[in-house]
């Protein structure tokens, strides 16, 4: 099934972005699937591909549970390079008392976490009976991190041998990450800790750390009840990293990756060209026509600009734009520019977009079915200069706000959104689409 610059699947549940890596000249994207209903539940890894980041190519499941530490699903993890293999890390999840309503989800925190490993030697077999390993155990100790909550291992190649870095907690109350070193990918050794200041929120998820190649290190990280707000929030930071020691220094204050209500759980990797892409995952309300829920962003550079993190759109998806995509797609992908002044407004088939107070909100409670969990509908970026380059990405049920070129971005979820844009903003508006 091809489909272009979003990715979402067409029947059943998708969640994080898992194993993003540009291996033997494409673009592997693997991502938390449950085929069979539009629900969370016993979680494998879907698998798409792309050549060019633009058009994917959804495959076979690459991931599903076979051992005793994965018999209740493949969690969240990562994919590198290694003697021409292709390396996943993964979560593997044992249920310790099933849920007798639905053996796909436990009784709450009644779950074991270990680390594995699963090789392939082309990106596209992948022997589920034969090329697992366990390879760091539930942890036994409860001073370092949490037996249940500890997960999504992102594995890179460091100067000197692989790192790794775990999300965890400290007492359900302290996001934390953990760091392991290995020489050679199958034996890991614990190195040393960040706890995460408990504003942040209880549990670090997906964390993701990598230096760009201007020098800057950033963190990526999504905290559940972020800021004690209720919900949970992906954030970035410019960090200082010692690989000897994996002392890990925090350099700014958390800042949203996304100012929209739906991005989570993002995850990088080097492209082609060397960039630092991102992907991220967009949470729904509800299934679309009962079948498939949950969306991909589309692909974002990564960048460290005068100390501050930018995410602006990959180039290729510009590009494509301009240039006409070969997929067939049911919705076809438009990108809108315009400069916002204070007081400017945009109407984007309901969506409505505006700047007052040097920020740019959006709302989006015309086209949108606000449920619990998922009540959000108004959005507002940090103080933004007196004219802004807004350029508004639409495709379907996402439409997303690039501000200044990647500043900021305001991503969201839409339902039924009508054909017609209107702003009184006083400069062109260029229209860029298939
Ligand atoms: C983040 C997350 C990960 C976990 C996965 C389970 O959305 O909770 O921490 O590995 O989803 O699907």
């Amino acid at each position: 099934m091809a489909r272009s610059v979003h990715f979402h699947i067409t029947k059943g549940w998708m969640n994080d972005p898992n194993g993003f890596i540009y291996y033997k000249g494409e673009y592997h994207l693997f991502y938390q699937y449950f085929p069979y209903a539009p629900e969370w539940g016993t979680i494998c890894w879907g698998h798409a591909v792309s050549k060019d980041l633009v058009n994917w190519d959804q495959q076979e499941i690459a991931l599903f549970p076979t051992l005793p530490e994965d018999q209740n699903g493949c969690f969240s993890g990562s994919a590198v390079e290694a003697d021409g293999q292709l390396r996943l890390f993964y979560t593997g999840v044992h249920y310790d008392e099933v849920d007798p309503t639905n053996i796909n989800k436990c009784v709450p925190d009644h779950l074991t976490s270990a680390q594995l490993a699963m090789s392939s030697p082309d990106g596209y077999t992948f022997d589920n009976f034969a090329n697992k390993a366990v390879i760091i155990p539930p942890i036994g100790d409860p001073a370092l991190g949490d037996r249940v909550h500890t997960r999504d291992p992102k594995v890179w190649r460091g100067s000197d041998g692989w790192y790794m870095v775990l999300g965890s907690n400290v007492d359900r109350k302290q996001g934390e990450i953990l760091f392991y070193r290995s020489d050679d990918l199958a034996h890991w050794t614990f190195v040393n800790r960040k706890l995460m200041d408990p504003g942040y929120g209880w549990m670090c998820e997906c964390p993701d750390l990598f230096a760009l190649p201007g020098g800057d290190t950033v963190l990526l990280a999504s905290m559940m009840d972020y800021m004690g707000q209720g919900h949970d929030e992906s954030v970035c930071f410019t960090a200082g990293f010692d690989e000897a020691t994996c002392d890990l220094k925090l350099l700014s204050e958390p800042r949203l990756v996304d100012y929209g209500c739906d991005f989570y759980a993002p995850q990088t990797t080097t492209d082609e060209a060397g960039r630092r892409v991102m992907m991220g995952w967009m949470r729904m309300p509800e299934p679309v026509d009962n079948k498939w829920i949950g969306m991909f962003c589309a692909p974002r550079v990564v960048e460290v600009r005068d100390g501050h993190v930018y995410t602006s759109l990959h180039p290729n998806v510009r590009e494509a734009l301009i240039k006409k995509t070969l997929a067939t797609t049911t919705h076809r992908p438009y990108l809108f520019s315009l400069q916002l002044s204070e007081g400017n407004h945009a109407n984007v088939g309901g969506l409505r977009i505006w700047q007052e107070g040097h920020r740019i909100h959006v709302d989006r409670s015309s086209v949108y079915h606000a449920k619990p969990g998922y009540e959000h509908v108004l959005s507002v970026t940090p103080e933004v200069g007196d004219t802004n380059k807004v350029e508004i990405l639409v495709h379907g049920h996402l439409v997303e706000i690039y501000v200044n070129n990647g500043q900021y971005v305001v991503s969201n979820i839409v339902y039924g959104l009508g054909g017609s844009f209107t702003t009184d903003a006083n400069a062109e508006i260029t229209v860029i689409g298939l």
